[in-house]
């Protein structure tokens, strides 16, 4: 397979999402010609369209895309098409229920909405590789076809699976991972409340229990096996469409879901990642007097997680109408130039495909309030004369196709940590809270940030990019990640840990070392003590250079050991007088250990002191409320400006600088029109 950073898109392409089949055949040729002349040169169709293909079991046709991909294909429109395994047909999941995904109670999910089926079936991967291999020797060189999407938002809607099928595979699973029940139940400490197994057959995916939580070595286990699950089902599809498509066409699939290594999964099977991006979300009625200060500049946080995936993305599925079902979900309309900011959200970190959700409303089903473009009455209206300004700006946007996004530190993740905090309430909250409060600050400050994901082979190149790193709560720890962290602070890069740092081995178990355990070398730091911040008590704060510096959440008592200092002490709490932040310095670069979470002001403090925040102030001054996003290609710099809020902002630019959507020079005193975005091109010093 390609690797995913290569650049597949050799223009900044636009496309929508169509469904063929939910419309009158009459009307293809003139919604095809409406697209192509609204600048629109690719659709996805066909992923949830199994029954067309297979409308009783093994009765197959392929008649009714053959004549829609021939239309493409007459009208220079390209395709992805889509595998429709999200939506097995009735007769299958009839005939065959053990196909079926359950609830943790057993209770089976039936036919009716969609993404029913579990990942384990013998029976759901056999009839998989069929419908695949047939569809891959069908369309596999079709002309019109440029990739293929696998499935839809794998582990999207349902992203827990308690089948029998799931036990089952569990259990091999597990036999794989650990060899003997003896080393099982020595890593998930089943002498705790008598859990020892003593047959593979005791073991299931997690059931109802009494009113505790189950293992959590178990469940952290679980949570790998839901991952490997969804990446082999990935994988699976992948290797068949690879054995029967043009070597031209490339794999996708869309989504960003939890309880799965997306990033491995693209590293495996895929040659692009593609995301689905719907900042309406932050808008949801449901939420209403909720709202916080990033609002729909909160999908930057996850267009940033899909860039460290595949830097050069592309967005499958773009809002373009208020969503809504018409059982859950109510959205207000994107504001007049909202969906144009939106799509140039994702253009701007990375995005060098953006295809919007979709061509024109369903009038029947489940997403009826989901709009798309067009409405039910197929006028020509606003949201696609954004469709038309977007399609124009991204040609105007073509030098910036493969750009790279230079970022002034990341933020380290790793899917052990990251599964462990989905399971483990301590974890979660102060990650939670410090994840959020790092990407707001470098959001307010303008101080661009990337993410990071440890792996197995992970090299010293991969992470020297970055000045410095911010891996706020490592609660697991392993010998690899420590050396590696270890090999990027000798080579000159700054490391940054918060509280709650190494005190969790690969299984989720405690470790019996001072804290922050493997990482304690790098750090030189010791955790005498260590607390949540009592609701009874006022947020701690320590003094760091003459100035107080709240300690929020959760606090580590910290001592430094030989050769490390302490920066910052507590100043209130119950750990006053204990060291707040230890720093120490080892080969060329340094590790930072902060006793408690990250918050604006903290996080703020330190990036000062390292010299990161706003590295664009020289350039553009611009109001907190206005998201900057550098990109950097052959020498060149770019920064877009996007304003998220319904009122004119003003910025100043303080050199010269080319305006690439208006095409003009500009300097001085700049207006942003509501939700206005420039592209602006700096000529001095990238
Ligand atoms: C996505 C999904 C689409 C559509 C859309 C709006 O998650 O991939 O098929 O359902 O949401 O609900």
């Amino acid at each position: 397979m390609t690797h995913p950073d290569s650049r597949l898109f050799s223009s900044m392409t636009v496309g929508v999402c169509y469904y063929p089949e939910h419309w009158d055949e009459g009307l293809w040729e003139s919604d095809l010609d409406r697209m192509l002349g609204a600048g629109v040169s690719v659709v996805r169709v066909a992923e949830f369209a199994w029954s067309i293909f297979e409308k009783t079991e093994g009765a197959f046709s392929f008649d009714f895309f053959d004549r829609f991909l021939a239309l493409c294909q007459r009208k220079g429109m390209k395709v992805i098409f889509g595998t429709p395994t999200a939506t097995p047909p009735a007769w299958l999941t009839r005939k065959y229920p053990e196909v079926l995904n359950a609830r943790r109670d057993g209770v089976l999910l039936r036919h009716g909405g969609r993404k029913h089926y579990n990942y384990n079936s013998p029976i759901y991967l056999e009839k998989t590789r069929i419908i695949v291999t047939k569809l891959a020797m069908h369309y596999g060189q079709h002309p019109a076809i440029i990739g293929w999407q696998i499935d839809n938002e794998l582990n999207c809607e349902t992203d827990e699976f308690y089948s029998e099928a799931d036990s089952a595979a569990f259990r091999v699973f597990l036999r794989n991972k650990y060899g003997t029940l003896d080393a099982l139940n020595a890593s998930w400490g089943t002498v705790f409340w008598s859990q020892t197994y003593t047959d593979w057959e005791e073991i299931f995916v997690p059931r109802p229990v009494a009113h505790v939580g189950i293992n959590p070595h178990l469940e952290l286990d679980y949570l790998r096996f839901i991952s490997h699950s969804a990446l082999s089902y990935c994988a699976l599809q992948a290797d068949i469409l690879r054995a029967h498509i043009a070597p031209r066409m490339f794999i996708t699939t869309n989504g960003l879901f939890a309880h799965m290594d997306n990033h491995k999964m693209t590293r495996e099977s895929l040659d692009l990642y593609t995301y689905d991006s719907y900042p309406d979300f932050a808008f949801e009625l449901a939420r209403e007097g909720q709202l916080d200060r990033l609002r729909d500049r909160w999908s930057s946080m996850k267009l940033t997680e899909v860039r460290s995936i595949c830097p050069h993305f592309g967005v499958m599925e773009q809002q373009s109408g208020p969503g809504g079902w018409y059982s859950r979900m109510e959205m207000p309309a994107p504001r007049p130039g909202q969906m144009l900011l939106w799509a140039l959200q994702s253009a701007a970190h990375g995005a060098d495909f953006v295809s919007f959700f979709r061509w024109r409303t369903c009038t029947f089903g489940t997403e009826i309030y989901w709009h798309g473009v067009l409405d039910y009455d197929n006028r020509d209206n606003r949201r696609l004369s954004e469709l038309r300004a977007f399609t124009d700006a991204m040609k105007k946007l073509t030098p910036l196709c493969g750009a790279s996004h230079p970022a002034s530190f990341a933020v380290v993740r790793d899917y052990d940590n990251v599964f462990d905090a989905q399971i483990d309430q301590y974890h979660r909250r102060v990650t939670q809270q410090s994840e959020d409060a790092i990407f707001e600050t470098a959001q307010l400050t303008h101080t661009p940030m990337d993410f990071v994901y440890l792996h197995e082979g992970i090299s010293l190149q991969e992470l020297k990019k970055y000045k410095a790193l911010f891996m706020p709560h490592a609660v697991i720890m392993t010998k690899a990640y420590a050396d590696a962290l270890d090999a990027y602070v000798r080579d000159g890069g700054t490391l940054v840990i918060g509280c709650r740092s190494g005190y969790k081995d690969e299984s989720g178990r405690c470790v019996m070392t001072p804290q922050p355990g493997l990482l304690s070398s790098l750090t030189g730091s010791d955790v005498r003590d260590f607390s949540f911040v009592s609701p009874a008590e006022e947020t701690p704060v320590a003094s760091w250079n003459g100035k107080t510096m709240p300690m929020p959440v959760f606090c580590d008592a910290l001592d430094a050991r030989e050769g490390a200092k302490v920066l910052a002490r507590y100043e209130t709490g119950i750990f006053a007088g204990a060291g707040a932040l230890v720093e120490q310095t080892v080969g060329s670069g340094r590790a930072l250990h902060l006793g408690s979470a990250f918050c604006a002001e903290n996080t703020r403090m330190i990036l000062d002191t390292l010299g990161l925040t706003a590295p664009f102030a020289d350039q553009i001054t611009v109001p907190e409320d206005v998201e900057i996003v550098p990109r950097e290609k052959d020498g060149r710099r770019w920064l877009f400006v996007l304003n998220y809020q319904e009122k004119d902002m003003e910025i100043t630019l303080h050199e010269e600088m080319h305006d690439v959507l208006e095409e003009k020079t500009l300097r001085g005193s700049v207006t942003l029109r509501p939700y206005g975005v420039k592209v602006l091109e700096v000529r001095s010093g990238s």
